[in-house]
């Protein structure tokens, strides 16, 4: 069976200045996949090159069978890939519903009840619909932008550091509600630092470094691979 995404030899960069080199990533229906890789490695940007944020430079991109290489990030979002940045996710001053309401600008109908729904996961956000984004936490926040991201319903969804920044008790709900978005049926592509968290939770993981792919394997794999612990997973106490 093909792969939901298959990116295959993307390069991407800024004003000429090459960063990611020919990386290949592929997410499968029902799979989380995670990027881990040391600061600087061209992880946004390869996120950014895929979901047409940033143009790439070369390589393909394939969603659900349909080649959307070269599209924008508004036909990506038609195509069925949401994304949620690394940084500025929300609209600060908007409300907790006019964010996912600027979230649904290409939903035809079923907007309320989308929100409805969305929101049924998460109370605290529920509960003050109208209060506006910058009184929320950063888990709050970071809640909000995936809601927004999912209101209309992609079939894919890319996370660029999604727990950055939070407590543990907020990186747990995160990483939890990640779980219940792929249990939705969106198969969710995403970029952690948090690397032994995020990879207690996923199906495979790739290791980026120098904006080349280095390694992929299971998530499993990963977390008992020596090299990636060393690497990437030390700076996590260890548990016990
Ligand atoms: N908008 C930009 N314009 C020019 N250069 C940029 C831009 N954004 C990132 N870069 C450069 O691209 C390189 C890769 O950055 P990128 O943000 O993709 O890395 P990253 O792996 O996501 O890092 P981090 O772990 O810090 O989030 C860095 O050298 C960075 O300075
Ligand atoms: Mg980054």
């Amino acid at each position: 069976m093909s792969a939901l995404l298959e990116v295959v030899g993307l390069s991407a960069g800024y004003g000429g200045v090459q960063i990611v080199h020919e990386a290949s990533i592929s997410v499968s229906q029902g799979e989380i996949v995670t990027i881990i890789g040391p600061n600087g490695a061209g992880k946004s940007t390869f996120l950014k090159a895929i979901f047409g944020a940033i143009r790439p430079t070369a390589g393909r991109v394939m969603l659900d069978g349909r080649d959307v290489s070269g599209l924008s990030a508004n036909q990506m979002v038609a195509a069925g890939a949401g994304f949620v940045p690394q940084t500025e996710n929300v609209f600060p001053s908007l409300t907790i519903r006019e964010n996912l309401e600027m979230g649904a600008y290409r939903r035809r109908g079923g907007v309320n009840e989308r929100i409805d729904e969305l929101l049924a996961r998460f109370p605290e956000l529920a509960r003050r619909p109208g209060e506006p984004a910058t009184r929320l936490s950063g888990g709050q926040r970071q809640a909000l932008a995936m809601c927004r991201a999912l209101m209309l319903e992609p079939r894919v969804l890319l996370l660029d550091e999604p727990t950055a920044a939070l407590s543990p008790i907020m990186r747990e709900e995160i990483f939890q509600q990640i779980q219940t978005i792929r249990d939705s049926g969106v198969a969710v592509l995403m970029v952690e630092q948090n690397a032994r968290e995020a990879l207690a939770i996923s199906d495979r993981g790739y290791v980026l470094v120098a904006g080349r792919n280095a390694l992929e394997q299971s998530g499993r794999e990963m977390l008992d691979n020596p090299e990636v612990g060393r690497l990437f997973l030390g700076r996590v106490e260890v548990e016990g």
